[in-house]
């Protein structure tokens, strides 16, 4: 979750607060750095609770001076949010930032009576105390020696009171990157903290300790053996990061989607042939399992959803859905004829990672559907296909769920036809609907006034329904998570036939409700649960095709999106709803990229 950052070069204190700026997404309730720089005499700790821009009022005008030192982004886990809490922690000669959670911090506590010495209510601080209580010259050696007590998830960036040039890092499970350029060394927890220097670097091997020092880097593991390196190049553009003129990162990211479904198009279909060549999945893996397990958190369960669907409709398949952490304890069976697919956009999310593991260890075959390369979920797959969607800041997911649903469709549709059970014209058909999708999107995207008018009308409301049957049912999930996450109004999505099993009874003169009404074979009963909303008094916004408008009668707000054959249309209304999140949200004047509470990388359990 947080947000760590280690640099050691010139511009030290510039360099870690524009890194922070860029891990912020990550966590943002406290901020904080260390600092050791020559005029020093010791290292100089800044924090408080807030972003890093309130992190920036309180440390000392900037200085182009060389030096070295460690920073932190917030996401609280143990211990409220206030400046006390805020990382770096120090206890006596060690300074540290970390990012995990220790899971038997109160009884190393007790174990090694630290209580006395700590100030902050973190488990993090228990490790400075720790690494301070043993610490005798060498730094690897103790924390060697302090790594074995902890129990947990960790990424530990330290410095050491008598070793002013130096940082080092150890972890386990939460990720960390690195690289170097120059006279400078750098190592953070995402890689977009690094690009302002080089678009390779190396991920961090558990097991390990690193340690930097100006321009280079030594790796070794704990007999002191040297380890090397194995760096991974990105081909993300570095201005990527940036918002390109948009407001907030969740537009420019909305806006990138049809570029984004483009690119995947020309990458999987080559001759009019869905190939997986590229990413060595053999063919048996799409068609020779009896049994798939989808397994996802947030944004990325709900593209599983949709996959779900397509697996069953055209390729037959018998498939499960689960949520990351309820897999994680269930009685699901999976086995080595599971077809294991978990599926993140951040490749680091503990629960997905967590479950994959199981699902290995019970001899599943994994596959990973996964947006950030070299990402920790990437390295334990048997497979992976990567969305390469580019970088996705805004916490509210976008288009990493609508490549998601497209890898979901490619594969859906190449297991159909491996099958035999998708003849060649419905595939034709089929590809056809697929490369649409760009020209599509980009008219939804320039519907973006009237979604924003439409918008305005729930500004002030308390709570919103969606219902829809379906896949409209199974895209409204989504649109009711990005409404929720970012505008903050209670907002439920329902299959609209079970609306009358208790939800109506929320339904009240003026109840704001966007119906989903896109799916051919399910129009006139969706259509008779719209009426009887209406009929209670609901202010209903239909999401619809055009296809269908002559068959719907008027009496409501109607989003009239391009017409594609039912099972496409997930891409559009998604679109749709994700830009009426998106006006909902900066109209309330809220900070639409980093809504309260949530982290984009969740990293804890
Ligand atoms: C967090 C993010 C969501 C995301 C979910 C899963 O909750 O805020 O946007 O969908 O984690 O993340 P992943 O990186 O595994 O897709």
């Amino acid at each position: 979750m947080c947000g760590i950052i280690g640099f050691i070069g010139q511009n030290a204190q510039k360099t870690i607060l524009n890194g922070l700026e860029l891990l912020e997404y990550r966590g943002y309730d406290s901020a904080g750095l260390a600092m050791r720089t020559q005029k020093m005499k010791n290292t100089e700790i800044f924090k408080c609770k807030g972003r890093v821009r309130d992190l920036r009022n309180i440390v000392p005008e900037e200085d182009n001076a060389s030096g070295c030192g460690i920073g932190h982004t917030r996401w609280a886990t143990h211990g409220g949010v206030c400046d006390q809490n805020a990382h770096p922690h120090k206890s006596g000669k060690v300074t540290l930032v970390h990012n995990g959670i220790i899971e038997n911090y109160a009884d190393l506590t007790e174990e090694y009576e630290l209580e006395d010495v700590l100030v902050s209510e973190t488990d993090t601080e228990v490790v400075a105390a720790l690494l301070d209580k043993y610490y005798d010259g060498d730094p690897q050696k103790t924390i060697w020696h302090v790594a074995k007590k902890l129990r947990g998830t960790y990424a530990l960036v330290i410095m050491f009171e008598d070793i002013p040039d130096r940082i080092f890092a150890i972890r386990n499970v939460s990720p960390i990157v690195v690289t170097t350029k120059d006279d400078n060394a750098i190592l953070a927890s995402d890689p977009a903290a690094l690009y302002q220097f080089s678009k390779s670097y190396f991920v961090l091997p558990e097991e390990s300790i690193l340690c930097m020092e100006q321009g280079t880097i030594r790796m070794t593991d704990q007999a002191g053996n040297l380890i090397e390196p194995e760096y991974q190049t990105v081909d993300w553009e570095v201005e990527s990061v940036g918002k390109k003129g948009y407001p907030f990162f969740m537009e420019k990211e909305i806006m990138e989607q049809p570029e984004a479904i483009k690119r995947i198009l020309e990458h999987y279909i080559k001759n009019d042939e869905i190939s997986f060549a590229e990413e060595k999945i053999p063919d048996e893996v799409l068609y020779s399992f009896d049994h798939i397990c989808i397994v996802a958190c947030g944004t990325a369960l709900h593209a599983g959803m949709i996959g779900q669907t397509l697996l069953k409709r055209w390729a037959n398949m018998r498939v499960d859905v689960e949520m990351a952490s309820e897999f994680m304890y269930s009685d699901t069976r999976v086995d080595e004829h599971t077809l294991f697919i978990a599926v993140s956009q951040s490749g680091e999310t503990i629960d997905t990672m967590g479950a994959l593991k199981k699902a290995k260890e019970c001899g599943a075959t994994c596959l990973a559907i996964l947006n950030v390369r070299g990402s920790s979920i990437s390295r334990e797959a048997d497979y992976v296909l990567y969305t390469d969607a580019g970088p996705e800041i805004a916490v509210a997911s976008t288009k990493a769920y609508t490549t998601q649903l497209l890898i979901f469709y490619l594969f859906a549709l190449k297991a159909a036809t491996l099958k035999g059970l998708m003849g060649k014209e419905e595939f034709k058909e089929a590809l056809g609907e697929l490369k649409k999708l760009p020209n599509a999107m980009t008219k939804i995207l320039e519907m973006k006034n009237e979604i924003h008018l439409l918008s305005k009308e729930v500004v002030t409301a308390p709570d919103l329904f969606m219902i829809g049957r379906g896949l409209d049912y199974l895209v409204l999930l989504e649109g009711a998570l990005k409404l929720k996450e970012i505008s903050y109004i209670h907002t439920e999505a329902y299959a609209a036939g079970e609306l009358k099993h208790g939800t109506i009874a929320l339904i009240t003169e003026g109840t704001p409700v966007i119906a989903a009404v896109t799916q051919k074979p399910l129009l006139a009963k969706s259509l008779s649960n719209v009426k009887e909303i209406k009929a209670r008094g609901a202010n209903v916004v239909l999401l619809t095709r055009s296809g269908l408008t002559k068959e719907i009668e008027g009496g409501y707000h109607v989003i009239e999106l391009p017409d594609l054959s039912d099972a496409f249309m997930p891409f559009l209304e998604i679109e749709a709803l994700q830009l009426y999140a998106y006006f909902v949200s900066s109209d309330k004047g809220l900070d639409v990229d980093k809504p309260r509470n949530l982290a984009k990388v969740v990293t804890v359990e």
